[in-house]
């Protein structure tokens, strides 16, 4: 069992598409165990961002996730990280795959709607830089 960090931008969240991007996990039969609505630190934006540090975009990227409420969650499930990476769809919309997240409601590569952690390790330490241990809920999923 596998949990991965998701986290729908501020483009995401000012285009009203939360409910949307997470009707579409909870259809695939992934487990939601977390979920918040916050506005990102910058320290919690250096930490997120740290292995694109030095990068021409990497201000940017400090300035767009800081911009706005974002809505992290914490989901579960047998290969959820590969799973949920394959639902959402390459960083440029243009090579996203029809019918990911990113295909279907996306057009830059700098506004694209939602992150989600690519190795067990980043989802370590993504899941840490959001949420405190007693914000994840277990329980078991009945159907
Ligand atoms: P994400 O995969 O969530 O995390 C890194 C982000 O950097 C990526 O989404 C894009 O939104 C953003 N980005 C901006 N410019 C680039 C670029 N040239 N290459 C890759 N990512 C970029």
């Amino acid at each position: 069992m596998e949990q991965t960090f998701l986290m729908v931008k501020p483009d995401g969240v000012q285009r009203g598409l939360v409910g949307e991007i997470v009707r579409r996990f909870e259809r695939k039969g992934l487990k939601l165990v977390a979920a918040k609505l916050l506005q990102v630190s910058r320290e919690q934006a250096e930490k997120h961002y740290e292995e694109h540090y030095g990068k021409d975009f990497y201000d940017r990227l400090i300035q767009f996730i800081t911009s706005g409420p974002v809505f992290a969650m914490v989901w579960e499930g047998d290969r959820a990280i590969a799973l949920t990476r394959a639902m959402i769809g390459k960083t440029d919309a243009l090579e996203a795959a029809p019918g990911t997240i990113r295909s279907d409601f996306a057009v830059h590569t700098n506004l694209n709607l939602i992150h989600g952690s690519d190795s067990p390790e980043s989802a370590a330490r993504e899941i840490a830089n959001y949420f405190a241990q007693d914000e994840i809920v277990s329980y078991e999923k009945t159907v």
